[in-house]
């Protein structure tokens, strides 16, 4: 089976993005590349990224009337990625046309409700669901809508492993047992194994490789734990 750990490449500076992912390229499957990413660099910069010669995941979370959704999508597809995101809220014809208009080897991926925002929001934006009940629906409509899968947490990915079999799950927000990061907030994270063990087939990963000290050393150490 294939690496299914994707470096986030949150990083402002190409150069750095570019070296950074070359030192770690022999532990990782593929590159995530942003919307922070995309205004910044353009499609210049996700060719530069791609002569690394990794798959690259276009995390551009469209979101827009289904003919300009369908557009971006042809417009992106010189670009050969091989995961790019859409919302789930856009609708079913929103995320129908998205993936009609991606190239055959392109997995579109819905995200459903974003981690930044909890029950109150929702609330105040008229749903009266929990946000998790409301990620399991937007889930079932990314499904119905022919998606390849969705972006989850690592606390949702069996739930919505259980619904959807073949889903393609790609799972952000995760930290390797024993890293420093996020020590106040242990409790809530969940490791790159226990997300894999739940069901998930991409682990985004950023921080724990881009700002350690090491990077070459942590993502070898993640890799070694799948
Ligand atoms: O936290 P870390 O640096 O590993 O995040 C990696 C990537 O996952 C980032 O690009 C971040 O935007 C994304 N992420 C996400 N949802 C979360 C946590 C992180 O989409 N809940």
């Amino acid at each position: 089976m294939s690496n299914p750990i994707y470096l986030a490449l949150d990083l402002p500076r190409l150069d750095a993005a570019i070296a950074l992912a070359q030192k770690v390229r022999q532990h990782i499957g593929g590159l995530k590349l942003g919307l922070e990413f995309f205004c910044a660099h353009g499609q210049h910069g996700v060719h530069e990224v791609a002569k690394i010669g990794l798959p690259i995941f276009l995390d551009l979370k469209l979101h827009d009337i289904p003919n300009t959704v369908a557009a971006a999508m042809q417009a992106i597809h010189v670009l050969e990625p091989a995961i790019v995101t859409v919302h789930a809220a856009g609708g079913r014809a929103m995320m129908e046309d998205a993936k009609a208009a991606a190239g055959e080897n392109t997995r579109v991926v819905a995200v459903t409700v974003l981690t930044s925002l909890d029950d109150a929001d929702l609330a105040r934006m008229g749903i009266a669901d929990s946000a998790h009940d409301q990620a399991l629906r937007l889930a079932d409509l990314a499904q119905e809508a022919g998606l390849d899968g969705i972006v989850c947490s690592g606390h949702e990915v069996a739930a919505v492993h259980k619904r959807w079999k073949h889903g393609y799950l790609v799972v952000p927000g995760l930290r390797p047992a024993g890293n420093g990061m996020d020590r106040a907030d242990q409790k809530r994270t969940v490791t790159p194994r226990a997300a894999r063990d739940a069901g998930a087939s991409v682990l985004v990963i950023g921080r724990p490789i881009s700002r350690a000290e090491d990077p070459v050393a942590a993502a070898r150490a993640i890799e070694a734990t799948l």
